[in-house]
């Protein structure tokens, strides 16, 4: 899904390559700081975002991100749940590192998925899940269905999860989080096309590129304000220039949140 062709990944690994070199020659003050993940960004730990969930199989590996938002429930993608059960996920607060084992850990005892999800490219990509044990862990608040103002284009969104450090790369073992501005939908509809429903997406993401989701962040958070406005949902590879990351929009979904979440 949402390949590269192969001169392109070769030209991403050489980029990456490249900038790695830069950076442990200790280089000229005009070198470009090497991509650091997510893609592009920095180390962080739960303590300092409480909020952020590892979604893992019942052997406790994270695939997915999600954020929780009451003691008990934590939205996530829906994509995430395509083919899961309550018996096959389990979520995972308070572990900044994917091979940590502290931190609490929870049985999922309903998975609610938008009943219209169908794929990432028609929208609906939002899922919530009840948790058997409670999080002790101070929940994220998420955006209303009025304050669509949230994704002016250029508002700084944050982006989180343990996802891969570049395109085709690996996971990060350390929760990482990056900013990235928030994309016009007249812009990101030119870069999609038709894959990208304005009343369902919102993009975020750099021109130039080099900052972004990748594969293993779906489901987790883009903050606006600190406030769940977006869940990572998916984009044409990582990072690319012209390919801005395509979050949920949340907004459109609040009200079927808190439905759940009063559930
Ligand atoms: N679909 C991916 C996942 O399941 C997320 C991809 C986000 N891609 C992007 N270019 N922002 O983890």
């Amino acid at each position: 899904m949402f390949g590269l062709n192969a001169a392109k990944k070769a030209a991403a690994v050489a980029a990456a390559t490249a900038a790695a070199a830069t950076t442990a020659l200790l280089a000229a003050p005009t070198a470009a700081a090497a991509p650091q993940p997510i893609v592009g960004g920095t180390t962080t730990t739960t303590s300092a975002y409480p909020f952020v969930m590892q979604i893992t199989d019942a052997s406790q590996n994270q695939f997915c991100g999600g954020t929780l938002v009451s003691p008990t429930k934590v939205v996530t993608a829906a994509h995430c749940m395509v083919g899961e059960t309550t018996s096959s996920v389990r979520v995972v607060g308070g572990r900044t590192y994917l091979n940590g084992t502290n931190g609490t850990v929870s049985r999922v005892s309903k998975i609610w998925m938008h009943p219209s999800y169908t794929d990432v490219s028609n929208g609906d990509d939002v899922a919530v899940l009840t948790l058997s044990t409670s999080m002790p862990y101070t929940p994220a608040k998420y955006v209303s269905s009025s304050q669509t103002s949230v994704y002016a284009a250029g508002t700084t969104a944050r982006i989180l999860g343990w996802g891969d450090t570049s395109e085709n790369g690996s996971a990060s073992n350390q929760l990482r989080t990056a900013t990235v501005p928030t994309v016009s939908d007249s812009s990101c509809a030119s870069s999609y096309g038709s894959g990208f429903v304005r009343s369902d997406m919102v993009c975020a993401g750099k021109t130039s590129g080099g900052v972004d989701t990748c594969q293993g962040d779906s489901g987790g958070p883009l903050l606006i304000g600190g406030v769940l406005a977006g869940i990572t949902s998916w984009g044409e590879g990582c990072a690319q220039a012209g390919y801005p990351g395509i979050y949920t929009r949340l907004t459109t979904f609040s009200s079927l949140v808190t439905t759940q979440v009063n559930s």
